[in-house]
């Protein structure tokens, strides 16, 4: 078993990856390729009206889980963590989702200081994309795909990342459209399916008039659709009538969490 004098370096652990979700707060380690060590993958109940001191607890709490796990102390191993909302400079703009506190928070400042470590706080959907982009469903022969890609996750709200030649352009907030008097993540995110009982057919109609209306604002090459539902795609996908090429994500669950473990190590804000 490694000691606390163990370094970051000599540990097979790069990164630590932290997705906050609606439901579940997802995680896991990476290697310094970026990859995910599957063993060290676990989700936690995000805690009720995910305020931020909460979201930070149950983080704290992860840590301490991962180096029971690892038995390692991972002083010095960055942390990305994701946020249903608008980041900017590590500052969080919007909560859609979860509870307002977080507006203004500087998320970065925050969670450095009670994790411990350095963090870096980005977009959930922004790092779910770049997941995809640089090694899944938006990546070929382990290159982002030429082109404009659009990621779009479907689960509590709607997801969007939009990447041209797999530089990202972060921020879009395709969600929140206003669509026939609607903002459309009230009318399409997989959420809206179950709580309204929406059949297929009623949620694949939602869906096309969504995809239609974001198609023809940004003319994506390819579209790849993310969020758990996304495991079902057999079930929409095909019957969805698009310009776009449409794909569902290869990471589902883990997207978010790659794609925040790759921003811990790649860019340190
Ligand atoms: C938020 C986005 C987020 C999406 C998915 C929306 O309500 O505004 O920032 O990416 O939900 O969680």
């Amino acid at each position: 078993m490694a000691t606390s004098d163990a370094s970051a370096a000599e540990s097979q652990y790069a990164a630590i990856g932290l997705d906050l979700g609606g439901s579940s707060i997802k995680y896991a380690l990476v290697d310094s390729a970026g990859k995910l060590v599957e063993s060290t993958f676990g989700q936690a109940t995000t805690p009720e009206g995910a305020h931020p001191d909460a979201v930070a607890q149950v983080m704290t709490e992860i840590i301490g889980e991962l180096q029971r796990l690892t038995g390692e102390e991972l002083d010095g191993i960055p942390a990305g963590v994701t946020v249903p909302g608008v980041v900017i400079d590590g500052v969080v703009h919007t909560a859609a989702n979860i509870d307002e506190a977080w507006i203004g928070l500087d998320a970065t400042a925050m969670l450095g200081q009670l994790l411990g470590r350095e963090v870096s706080v980005l977009n959930d959907a922004d790092a779910a994309g770049m997941a995809e982009v640089y090694a899944g469903a938006g990546s070929q022969a382990g290159r982002p795909i030429k082109g404009s890609t659009l990621l779009l996750t479907l689960g509590t709200g709607i997801g969007s990342a939009f990447f041209r030649d797999g530089v990202l352009f972060p921020n879009v907030e395709f969600g929140h459209l206003e669509i026939d008097g609607f903002n459309a993540e009230s009318k399409a995110a997989a959420r809206v399916m179950r709580e309204e009982n929406l059949s297929w057919e009623q949620y694949i109609a939602r869906l096309q008039r969504y995809l239609s209306h974001v198609e023809f604002l940004c003319s994506p090459d390819l579209i790849v659709i993310g969020g758990a539902i996304s495991e079902d795609h057999e079930q929409f996908l095909p019957q969805l009538k698009l310009r776009a090429k449409l794909v569902p994500a290869e990471y589902n669950n883990a997207a978010g969490v790659l794609g925040a473990a790759h921003r811990a190590l790649h860019s340190g804000t």
